[in-house]
């Protein structure tokens, strides 16, 4: 099972570690502008990507989306400063990967997008795969766990997936951009999203306006 590093970052004691679930639900442009904006604040991502959320971040944001080449991707459409942090990629098979277990020192996880499929995983504590698992430990360990799940419309069993995995402590965080930020285009939405999570994890930001009343 290969698993790789990429980028140097800083080294910096304060240097936060956060997990970070792709699936395949759409909007992989969600995760793509969570990943930047936390490796610009100097984070170290433990990535880990289905195989739907690998064929996801293609077709919907292109050939030069692709896993192998997003390190390049992000630096390209959001800028240099995404290498002030550094992401580990995991093989979703490999359920010996280091946030596999609770003696990590990962503090956070984030799903975007979640599948309804990684959400039934993750609501029943399968631990099928990697992101499962992961996200099975968050939960174990009383670690923030922010899910964001993406379908429409929702049936029953997914409505009750996301209520098994609230009373477990994670947050349902839908992926449902608001428009009272006048939003132009498609990165503004995705900011919208990203600054969500990134507010739930605690980080200051600026990707959209503090609404004034
Ligand atoms: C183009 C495309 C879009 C999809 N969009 C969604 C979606 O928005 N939500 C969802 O739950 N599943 C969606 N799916 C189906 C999931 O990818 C599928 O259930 C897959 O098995 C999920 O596996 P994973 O959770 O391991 O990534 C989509 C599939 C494709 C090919």
């Amino acid at each position: 099972m290969s698993t790789e590093t990429v980028g140097a970052g800083f080294s910096r004691p304060d240097k936060r570690t956060i997990a970070i679930a792709i699936t395949g639900a759409s909007g992989a442009i969600y995760a793509t502008r969570t990943m930047a904006a936390l490796l610009e604040r100097g984070c170290h991502l433990e990535l880990v990507v289905s195989d739907y959320g690998r064929r996801l971040l293609r077709d919907e944001l292109g050939d030069a989306a692709a896993i192998e080449k997003l390190e390049a991707y992000l630096a390209s459409k959001y800028g240099e400063v995404t290498r002030n942090g550094t992401y580990t990629l995991y093989s979703n098979k490999d359920l010996g990967a280091k946030i596999a277990s609770g003696s990590q020192n990962c503090e956070a996880m984030v799903v975007v997008p979640c599948s309804m499929k990684t959400l039934a995983g993750i609501a029943h504590g399968l631990s099928r795969n990697l992101v499962e698992r992961a996200a099975d430990v968050m939960l174990k360990e009383r670690r923030t766990l922010i899910i964001v799940p993406r379908e429409t419309p929702m049936s029953l069993p997914q409505l009750r997936n996301m209520t098994l995995c609230a009373e477990a402590g994670a947050m349902i965080m839908p992926a449902m951009p608001a428009f009272y930020q006048m939003p132009k285009t498609l990165d503004d939405l995705a900011d919208f999203m990203a600054g969500k999570i990134l507010a739930a994890l605690g980080f200051p930001h600026a990707l959209y306006p503090t609404w004034e009343g």
